[in-house]
């Protein structure tokens, strides 16, 4: 997220342990301000959503579906190459051809902490547990862009169900495969707090519109997406939606999570979307739909407010950036 990891300024009282990462960052900040024109010609549209020759088969069967707004889906082509993933690159578009030999199997999938039924699982056998449900949902991501994705997967709230939280489980981690053999980012340790994190409130993950990724236009999740499984929380800005999970705890206490611990005054834990809110260094009252030249106007909870609101009531949602 270039947007993102721009110019967050160096506090003084930020000497030591990050200091090291945060350095590193201004460095990459004034690299990423030479390189500003590159960066530009990665958002421009990538023509249009028709089809492409790299298109699995299954997407023909999308053809002429839209959101519950009746927004046509973006294209395969869009959502698997114009990506936030940093483990690869910080460059939307250098996600895709990185990504290419990353191996997806054998994987499992660890559920721990404060569960009556810890259990890893094979995430081939995950899968198979429940019935992969197609959900087509807006992704809004905090830098003020946005796609229409049609994805694959299962309600968060059934594996829950399965390993059973205790009574003091308050809230979920959710933890990224941590091998730069596969992730190349993350041997440099100093440049980024690996591996990524994230987390959600109990009731926030329980709510069906939570889900757990496995597929993207009827074929397996691509490794720019997050392949095998990956965290799509719709409400929210977009770096919720953790990717290639291999670690899901209950816990009692509000975690930590990848983007608070790099800039917690920009970040927060919530990140419900929230077009009155801005981000310290922009606005968010509108974005720009990739795919499409002029902005639009960004909805309270993307849209899902009917789903959701009730899960903040009585919370100051400006506070709760
Ligand atoms: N998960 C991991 N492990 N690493 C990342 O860099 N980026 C996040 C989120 N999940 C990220 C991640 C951000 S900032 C966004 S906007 C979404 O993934 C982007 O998802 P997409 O590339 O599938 O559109």
């Amino acid at each position: 997220m270039d947007d993102m990891y721009n110019s967050v300024p160096v506090r003084s009282s930020e000497i030591t342990p990050k200091s090291l990462y945060l350095r590193r960052r201004d460095f990459i900040k004034a690299a990423s301000v030479l390189t500003g024109g590159a960066l530009l010609a990665a958002c421009a549209p990538t023509g249009g959503s028709g089809p492409s020759p790299s298109d699995p088969a299954s997407v023909a069967l999308y053809k002429g579906k839209t959101d519950e707004l009746g927004d046509p889906l973006n294209s395969y082509d869009d959502i698997t190459n114009y990506n936030n993933y940093y483990e690869f690159s910080t460059a939307k578009d250098a996600v895709n051809p990185l990504s290419r030999n990353f191996k997806s199997r054998p994987w499992t999938v660890e559920v721990s902490g404060m569960v009556s039924n810890p259990k890893t699982f094979d995430i081939d056998e995950l899968i198979k547990m429940f019935p992969q449900e197609d959900r087509i949902y807006r992704l809004r991501c905090v830098e003020a862009w946005s796609m229409v994705i049609p994805w694959q997967g299962f309600p968060l709230s059934k594996l829950l169900n399965v390993v059973q939280p205790t009574s003091s489980a308050k809230y979920v981690r959710f933890v990224t495969l941590m091998d730069p053999k596969q992730l190349p980012q993350e041997a440099d340790t100093t440049l980024y707090p690996w591996p990524y994190h994230e987390g959600l409130r109990l009731d926030e993950a329980m709510n069906d519109l939570a889900i757990l990724a496995t597929g993207l236009y009827g074929a397996p999740l691509p490794p720019p997406d997050g392949a095998p499984i990956r965290l799509v929380v719709p409400w929210k800005y977009g770096f919720k939606g953790i990717k290639a999970i291999v670690k899901i705890e209950l816990v009692d206490q509000q975690p930590n999570t990848f983007w608070s611990d790099i800039a917690s005054d920009e970040y927060g834990f919530y990140a419900n979307v929230n077009p009155n809110v801005p981000h310290p260094r922009w606005s968010q009252a509108s974005e720009r739909r990739i795919g499409e030249i002029t902005m639009r106007p960004t909805l309270m909870f993307n849209g899902y407010g009917d789903k959701v609101a009730y899960l903040y009531k009585g919370m100051d949602l400006k506070a709760n950036y």
